[in-house]
C-alpha cells in the first residue's frame, strides 16, 4: 500500500493507473477508522480496480467552536486496517497541503444543506462539498463511496456532482450499527459508559418510529414525536432536531407517504450524534 501525502504524488499515482486502463474507487474519511469505514472500503474494492482511502480531519468543514482539535486521530493504526483491507493508496495530506494560506474558491451548495445539520451547522457543507471536490480531482476517481449514516452528506454531495457535471459516479454504503443499535461513528469514542447506554435513545427512536411506519403510521408529528420521546426518557442533553423530510428537498414532509429521511441530532452529554432512517413506501417491483 503507498502512502502517500502530497497531492501532486497523488494525482501522479493516479494518471498512472488510468493510463494503465485501471478503474479508481474513493473512499474520503476522516479518519480513525471503524466497521462503518471498512464497509465502506470493501464496497469500493468490489466497484473498481483500485481503492484509494483518504484519511484527512478537514478543517474547514468544522465551526469555530467545534470539535476539530479534539478529533480523534490514529494514522498508524488506521494505516494498518487499510493495509489488511488491501487499500492500494491511502492519502494523508496536511491541512497546509490542502489548503494554500491565500485559498479563496469554495464550492456552495444552497438548497439541501439549508436544513437538518446545515441549519445548525452553516459553513460544514461549503467545507464538506469543497474537500470533495478537491479529493476528486486529485483521485482521478471514477466513483466514490458515502455512507448513509451522514444521510445529508450523501445528498449534497450527489447533487453537486450533478450540478456541476463532475465525472464521479457516487456509490452510496448502508449505515452500519453496533450490535444493539447504535450507529458507528468515530464520535462514539467521546461516551462515557453511561452516556453510551444514554445514546441508544437516538436508534430505539428511529426503531420504533421504523415500526409505526411499517404499521401503516404516515403523520410526521407522530412519527417525529416517537423519537423526542425516548431522548427525553433518557434526558438528552440537547435535541438539535428530529424531522421527517422529504428526500429529494430535504424540505420537511406533510406526510410519510413517499420518500421519506427521519432525520436525528442530540447531544449526549458534551457529544453530538445524528443518525437516520429512510422511510419508503412504495411498492417493491413485483
Ligand atoms: O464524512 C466524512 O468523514 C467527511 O465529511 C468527509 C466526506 C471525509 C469530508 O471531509
Amino acid at each position: 500500500m503507498k502512502i502517500l501525502t502530497s497531492p501532486a504524488d497523488l494525482q501522479a499515482q493516479a494518471a498512472a493507473w488510468k493510463k494503465a486502463g485501471e478503474t479508481i474507487i474513493l473512499v474520503p474519511t476522516m479518519g480513525y477508522l471503524h466497521e462503518g469505514h471498512l464497509s465502506l472500503i470493501r464496497l469500493a474494492r468490489r466497484n473498481g480496480d483500485r481503492v484509494v482511502v483518504s484519511i484527512f480531519v478537514n478543517p474547514t468543514q468544522f465551526g469555530p467552536t467545534e470539535d476539530l482539535d479534539k478529533y480523534p486521530r490514529d494514522f498508524q493504526r488506521d494505516a494498518e486496517l487499510c493495509r489488511q483491507e488491501g487499500v492500494d493508496a491511502l492519502f494523508h495530506p496536511s491541512p497546509g497541503e490542502m489548503y494554500a494560506p491565500d485559498f479563496s474558491c469554495w464550492v456552495q451548495e444552497e438548497s439541501l444543506s439549508q436544513t437538518l445539520c446545515g441549519a445548525f451547522r452553516p459553513i460544514h457543507f461549503r467545507g464538506v462539498c469543497t474537500v470533495c471536490l478537491k479529493l476528486f480531482h486529485l483521485s482521478l476517481a471514477d466513483g466514490a463511496v458515502f455512507g448513509k449514516k451522514d444521510a445529508q452528506q450523501l445528498l449534497v454531495i450527489q447533487r453537486m456532482v450533478r450540478d456541476l457535471n463532475v465525472p464521479i459516479r457516487i456509490i452510496p454504503a448502508p449505515l452500519v450499527r453496533e450490535e444493539d443499535g447504535l450507529a458507528r461513528s468515530s464520535r462514539n469514542k467521546y461516551l462515557s459508559a453511561q452516556e453510551r447506554v444514554r445514546a441508544l435513545a437516538l436508534s430505539r427512536g428511529l426503531f420504533r418510529a421504523q415500526e409505526a411506519f411499517q404499521a401503516g403510521e404516515r403523520r410526521p408529528e407522530a412519527l417525529t414525536g416517537l423519537v423526542r420521546q425516548e431522548l427525553e426518557a433518557v434526558q438528552a442533553e440537547k435535541i438539535d432536531y428530529v424531522e421527517l423530510m422529504d428526500r429529494d428537498t430535504l424540505r420537511p414532509a406533510g406526510s410519510a407517504a413517499g420518500h421519506t429521511l427521519l432525520a436525528v441530532a442530540a447531544y449526549i452529554g458534551k457529544t453530538r450524534l445524528i443518525d437516520n432512517v429512510f422511510l419508503d413506501d412504495t411498492p417493491a417491483c413485483p
